[in-house]
């Protein structure tokens, strides 16, 4: 049976909803050669919003490349991966493949195996290193192959926070800004999950990515855009469920895009004809429950005062953390703590905060600590 709702991987096609206006400013962006920056809090939408657009933008001015960097530990590995997208990618068959590696990579023999049936995935092994290659030379290579296909190119990095823990970052960062930003044909988007790294990136002065595009904080999609999306999904099973219900499902999970998907899944699986409110709190249960793995680990190494913390705001406290009487009745310690409890719990991605209201950073996770 094909599930009715995705949640854990980027969803395209039927599973995609709403995003206009994301979709747009994105889209404008990348035909116009603007960097963008696209930050959110985790399972919001990027990666899908991202290749969303990949599919909008008009190919015969821009070709899109994707890559992820999520699993690059090194500077070679990122340039490894980058450039073998990059051919890949502007590439559609094997032989112009290896007609560009001749061309751009001269100083390489790079290993290029073939699945077993044609239009298979073709595999690219570079193995560029620091001896082939510097890496102004790696870097310049998107404008020279846009200069080659007489297109401009937008290359799309997807957890780009990966780049602040390679050795040497801020020289690296330094390094990749000052060759990206004279170039021409590319341009780039940058975008990431974790997101005070993010912010720290692309938001502080001292930074070499400073300013580097046009930020986009990608908020929740609306209720109003979720209700015809889920109503359409329920009816397809045969099923009812009402606006408020789907109201209900929002809420709970502070339409966070990917719970959202995740708990109307547990709400179908729970209902026959017609959704009940019963029906909806056993899925909001299964939720916590499906989740609390993952919780019980991010809350492992806690200190007590930590702990402490966390359920006061739990409880509901939002701010004032250093009245006698809260700092007492949560036993948080002395009132010089709290900013350091903060301080961990910000690093640790269970809580944000803006100005001086702190709140966690996932919906579900705050229905677990209530538990
Ligand atoms: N436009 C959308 N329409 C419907 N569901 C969506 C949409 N965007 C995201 N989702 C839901 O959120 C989930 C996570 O999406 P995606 O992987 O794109 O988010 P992300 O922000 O890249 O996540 P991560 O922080 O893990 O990289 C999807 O599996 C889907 O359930
Ligand atoms: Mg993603």
């Amino acid at each position: 049976m094909k599930k009715s709702f995705v949640y854990g991987v980027a969803v395209d096609g039927e599973n995609f909803t709403d995003r206009v206006d994301e979709s747009r400013r994105l889209i404008r962006n990348f035909e116009n050669g603007q960097n963008v920056i696209l930050i959110s809090p985790r399972r919001m939408g990027k990666t899908s919003l991202v290749r969303h657009v990949i599919t909008k933008v008009d190919t015969s001015i821009v070709a899109v490349v994707y890559l992820d960097i999520y699993d690059c530990r090194t500077e070679y590995e990122f340039y490894n991966k980058l450039v073998s997208a990059l051919l890949k990618q502007t590439s559609n068959k094997g032989e112009l493949l290896l007609q560009n590696i001749k061309e751009f990579l001269t100083r390489l023999t790079p290993k290029i195996s073939f699945g077993p049936d044609p239009g298979n995935e073709m595999s690219v092994s570079l193995g560029i290193t620091p001896r082939d290659y510097s890496p102004e030379e790696i870097l310049q290579l998107p404008e020279k192959l846009a200069q080659k296909i007489g297109k401009h190119i937008v290359v799309c990095i997807d957890e780009f926070q990966q780049i602040g823990s390679f050795t040497d970052s801020i020289a690296l960062q330094k390094r990749i800004r000052g060759v990206w930003q004279l170039q021409q044909n590319c341009s780039y988007c940058l975008f990431g999950s974790k997101k005070h790294m993010l912010a720290d990136l692309f938001q502080n002065k001292r930074m070499p990515f400073y300013q580097f595009g046009d930020i986009l904080f990608l908020q929740p999609i609306p209720t109003a855009d979720w209700t015809p999306f889920i109503i359409r999904k329920f009816e397809e099973k045969g099923q009812k469920i009402t606006v408020d219900q789907v109201a209900r499902i929002c809420d709970t999970v502070e339409n966070q895009s990917s719970y959202v998907q995740q708990l109307a899944w547990n709400v179908m699986l729970c209902s026959d004809t017609e959704v009940s409110d019963g029906a909806i709190d056993t899925a909001v249960n299964d939720l916590i429950d499906q989740n609390s793995l993952l919780f019980i680990q991010q809350t492992e190494g806690l200190s007590q005062y930590q702990l402490n913390f966390l359920k006061a705001m739990a409880a509901g406290e939002t701010d004032d953390f250093t009245s006698a009487e809260v700092l007492k009745k949560y036993n948080l310690g002395s009132k010089s703590n709290i900013s350091r409890i903060q301080e961990t719990l910000i690093k640790k991605e269970l809580i944000e905060k803006d100005g001086k209201s702190v709140r966690f950073a996932d919906p579900v996770f705050r229905l677990w600590m209530l538990r």
